[in-house]
């Protein structure tokens, strides 16, 4: 798939997945596709656990009550990130936005592939949950999971939301100014 055209394609996926697995192959490919992202200082700061164990799916795909893709998710993606990160570059950490961007290239590998997908950041972010899918997985207490995503095909048929126009949102050289 060309670039522009997952742009257009990727959306945020919370609905049922078929039965189709998603093999560790293109599993593989869409981490690969994460690593590739910029990172602060090319520090590469963001580690991933890639969960397809059926034990761990089902534990897991237990604990999201409103969320189909976390509960029926063939495979997710836990992205890892330092508890305390680390300031690389005047003092200044960017492990977040590492970690932002490289979810944001897997979940354009995620589209590409065909699979649907949902970047889940608040409701990990809750210490119970993120505790005990932390268990699950054997992370240290330094780390902590950032962002997890569900990966499945989808069973249902959605697209992205609307977004706003250009010109909401963007000018040339002057703020507002058309
Ligand atoms: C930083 C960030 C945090 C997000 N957290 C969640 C989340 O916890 N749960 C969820 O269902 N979606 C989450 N999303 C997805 C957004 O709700 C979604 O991107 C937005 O509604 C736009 O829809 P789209 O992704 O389909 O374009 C998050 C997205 C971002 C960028």
């Amino acid at each position: 798939m060309e670039v522009f055209e997952a742009f257009r394609k990727r959306h945020s996926y919370r609905f049922g997945y078929t039965d189709q697995n998603v093999s560790r192959e293109d599993l593989v490919k869409i981490v690969e596709a994460g690593m590739l992202a910029p990172s602060g200082k090319n520090c590469q700061t963001t580690e991933f656990v890639i969960i397809d164990d059926k034990n761990i799916l089902d534990k897991i795909s237990q604990m999201h009550p409103s969320n189909q893709a976390m509960q029926q998710a063939k495979a997710y993606i836990a992205c890892i990130v330092n508890r305390e990160p680390e300031a690389v570059y005047e003092g200044l950490a960017f492990e977040v936005e590492d970690c932002a961007a490289a979810t944001e290239n897997m979940l354009l590998a995620i589209t590409s592939l065909g699979y649907a997908s949902v970047w889940v950041d608040g409701w990990i972010r809750d210490s119970h949950r993120n505790k005990e899918i932390s268990g699950l997985i054997g992370l240290p207490d330094n780390k902590v999971i950032r962002i997890i995503l569900p990966i499945g095909v989808a069973a249902k048929e959605t697209s992205q939301p609307t977004k706003k126009d250009f010109a909401q949102r963007a000018w040339f050289n002057s703020y507002k100014k058309v």
